[in-house]
């Protein structure tokens, strides 16, 4: 096993939400069994986190709901921090990327960068709100997207549709700000030339770390292969660590540039004068644990910038990135509300912190996207946790204290069953260990639960409950051995499912060291053990028809909202016509004199219309709209020069003109007032 010292950071999570299941499955709950582990095998470990409060959504936040982006950073990194502290996550340090000491460290280290000469600059163009007069993130334009006519789209989005935009392409463009026309004003900023670290790069993760997780190799590759491209690490905005170089008033470190500093200014806030040898020293290995989406800046752009500033700052020795987690089969999203927040799940679940460790674990997106459902939350904790391990513990401790007066009986006479199941526990002890090592949660954890199992089957095969009705002595050695499978359970949950761990050794009496997983006398003949308690208990359907119930009135006032904004989509523009092409077309008012069904149809009407020139037949295809009786004497809009068509039988003289909207209704249109028939449209 490794010796050295662990820096384990976990991504610093956006201070404009709360976090939720799928930010504690994908990096929070996997770095939490990592440390715990280290921790119990002695192992000299930091654990750092924080929240990243600079960026431009925690603006917008702000601006929507009127206040400023600090009081928005301060509201969430509160609440996050106490969901990590309620859920048993407890980093050595927890910093904001408003602290002092990360503004200064983040300034310091850009301005090495910038002394150093491992910046270029760019002159570029950039939208410009002339009233507000500043610079307009494109989340700041709004305007009218040209693929589905949503009138709220944003400069790189239209959440309607779902299309990657620019701000080029809105139609009608305006600044959130203002409401003015945004302008193209040139702008200079700083990039860091990723190209000059490609070679490098591809040495040192293509050829140097192919161990790590193909997710995250293969991303990695994809980026290197596809060619690297100076990044801008500056911004115009008002929020964000000042650029420290003269002239360079009203601009910001990008975000993605201060944030992974964050990590380092964590640990110097929490050990000012230690923090090197945990960021400089060939003796410490530092762990990312991110979600997928930020691959690219902690193995490429990280990276490079550490590399850049030299001074000894030591690389990633793995990064293991998860997939992402969906829930109730939709892709979890916090602006549409389709999540389980940790503090609520606090709130809704008290003492049950670990039932969702396990899950989360269990479900965990390692290699591929996964889903959470609540029914299978139910399902895992009443037949795997409640069912397997608690029933398991529960059982050797109540007939110890029912036989035994609470004391740890004598072990006699080892049988078969016995051995085996002894046995068992050292391979599964080494397999946890390896899964863990390699990062493999999901697998680390099935171990853990096999010995679980291992044991439940134990005391189901050999009934100890009647073995004591005629001997004793055998009822004591197998009460003995399921007391020590208990602690062995107590051990190797422990990072898992620390609550319960807590609550098994108080009730076994004893703190164990890691190295006791597996030994055949763990706890001693004659320990007393503490009363039983139990460890899980049932989640009854209720508990889960509340927040089945609290999902699916989400999903449908969404659906809802997309009926409705569907209704009122505009179809795109049709390609040009001339002034000549349309000049063609005849069209007049026309009141319609009679009308009656076509025989054997469900849409058509035959109308005989007054077009001011000539009484004509048309056969018009709103049957399903439109009854005779509705249409008689209404005045319309008519195409009277189509060319005639033969429809059923019927000569067709022209066309009724008809507006169609998203929700399939065609309506036919009708003169503000009453004009004369064979008025000219146009
Ligand atoms: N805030 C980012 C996110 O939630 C993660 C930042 S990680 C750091 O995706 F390295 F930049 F800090
Ligand atoms: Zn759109």
């Amino acid at each position: 096993m490794e010796t050295k010292r662990t820096l384990v950071t976990c991504a610093l999570p956006y201070a404009n939400g709360p976090v939720h299941i799928g930010h504690l499955a994908g990096v929070y709950i996997p770095a939490d069994i990592y440390v715990r582990y280290l921790r119990s095998r002695g192992r000299e470990v930091l654990y750092v986190c924080g929240s990243d409060e600079h960026g431009v959504p925690i603006t917008i936040k702000a601006r929507q709901l009127g206040c400023s982006p600090q009081d928005i950073v301060d509201k969430y990194h509160t609440i996050i921090k106490d969901s990590f502290e309620g859920l048993g996550i407890h980093f050595d340090i927890y910093g904001r990327t408003t602290s002092e000491v990360h503004e200064k460290n983040a300034s310091e280290f850009f301005r090495k960068l910038y002394d150093d000469g491992k910046f270029i600059t760019r002159e570029s163009e950039q939208y410009y709100d002339p009233e507000a007069k500043t610079f307009l993130a494109d989340r700041y334009i709004e305007g009218t997207c040209p693929k589905c006519g949503f009138e709220g789209a944003y400069g790189d989005q239209c959440e309607h549709c779902g299309s990657t935009l620019s701000p080029e392409e809105l139609i009608n463009p305006r600044s959130k700000l203002s409401g003015a026309e945004p302008v193209k004003k040139k702008t200079v900023h700083w990039y860091l030339p990723l190209q000059d670290y490609e070679e490098w790069l591809r040495k040192w993760i293509l050829e140097g770390h192919k161990e790590w997780r193909p997710n995250v190799y293969g991303q990695v590759k994809s980026w290197l292969d596809g060619g690297l491209q100076p990044r801008a690490v500056t911004r115009d905005l008002d929020w964000g660590v000042p650029v420290p170089v003269e002239g360079a008033e009203g601009k910001v470190l990008y975000v993605w540039f201060d944030a992974p500093i964050g990590y380092i200014s964590n640990t110097r806030e929490l050990l000012p004068d230690s923090w090197e040898k945990w960021w400089k020293s060939p003796d410490t290995r530092l762990i990312h644990f991110i979600g997928k989406d930020n691959i690219v800046f902690h193995c490429i752009v990280f990276p490079a910038m550490l590399k850049a500033y030299g001074d000894g700052y030591i690389l990633p020795d793995n990064v293991p990135a998860n997939e992402f987690l969906n829930l109730e089969g939709d892709k979890i999203s916090t602006s549409r509300g389709w999540a389980v927040w940790a503090h609520e799940y606090l709130k809704d679940f008290p003492g049950q912190q670990d039932v969702l460790r396990y899950v989360l674990t269990a479900n965990a997106p390692e290699t591929k996207d996964n889903d959470f459902s609540w029914k299978d939350f139910q399902q895992r904790n009443n037949s795997e946790l409640v069912a397997v391990f608690g029933n398991f513990v529960n059982r050797a401790v109540v007939l110890t204290h029912k036989y035994f007066e609470g004391r740890v009986p004598q072990c006699g006479e080892l049988l078969d069953i016995d051995r085996e199941l002894l046995e068992q526990i050292p391979q599964l002890r080494a397999s946890l260990e390896r899964n863990i090592e390699e990062f493999h949660f999901r697998e680390a954890l099935k171990d853990a639960m096999s010995i679980a199992r291992a044991g439940n089957k134990y005391i189901s095969d050999t009934e100890p409950w009647k073995v004591a009705k005629t001997d004793m002595e055998r009822c004591a050695t197998i009460l003995n051995i399921s007391l020590q499978i208990c602690a062995d359970l107590a051990i190797a949950f422990a990072p898992f499912t620390p609550f319960t761990c807590e609550k098994l050794c108080d009730m076994l009496q004893a703190r164990f060291e890691w190295d006791k997983l597996g030994c055949p006398v763990i706890l001693p003949a004659g320990h007393q053990l503490a009363p039983a308690q139990l460890l899980f208990s049932k989640i009854e359907d209720e508990a889960i028809d509340v927040q089945t119930a609290r999902l699916e009135a989400i999903k449908k006032s969404r659906e809802q909202a997309e009926k409705e904004a569907a209704a009122r989509k505009a179809a795109p523009q049709k390609p040009s016509c001339t002034f000549e092409d349309f000049g063609k077309l005849d069209i007049r008012t026309a009141t319609v004199l009679a009308a009656e069904r076509v025989p054997k149809t469900d849409k058509l009407l035959k109308l005989t219309i007054d077009t001011g020139i000539d009484k004509r037949t048309i056969v018009s295809g709103i049957a399903g709209q439109y009854s005779p009786e509705d249409m008689v004497g209404k005045q319309i809009c008519v195409l009277a020069n189509l060319e005639p068509r033969t429809i059923r039988g019927i000569e067709s003289k022209g066309m009724i003109l008809m507006a169609a909207q998203g929700d399939g209704k065609m309506r036919f249109i009708t003169p503000q007032e009453v004009l004369a028939n064979g008025a000219q449209i146009g």
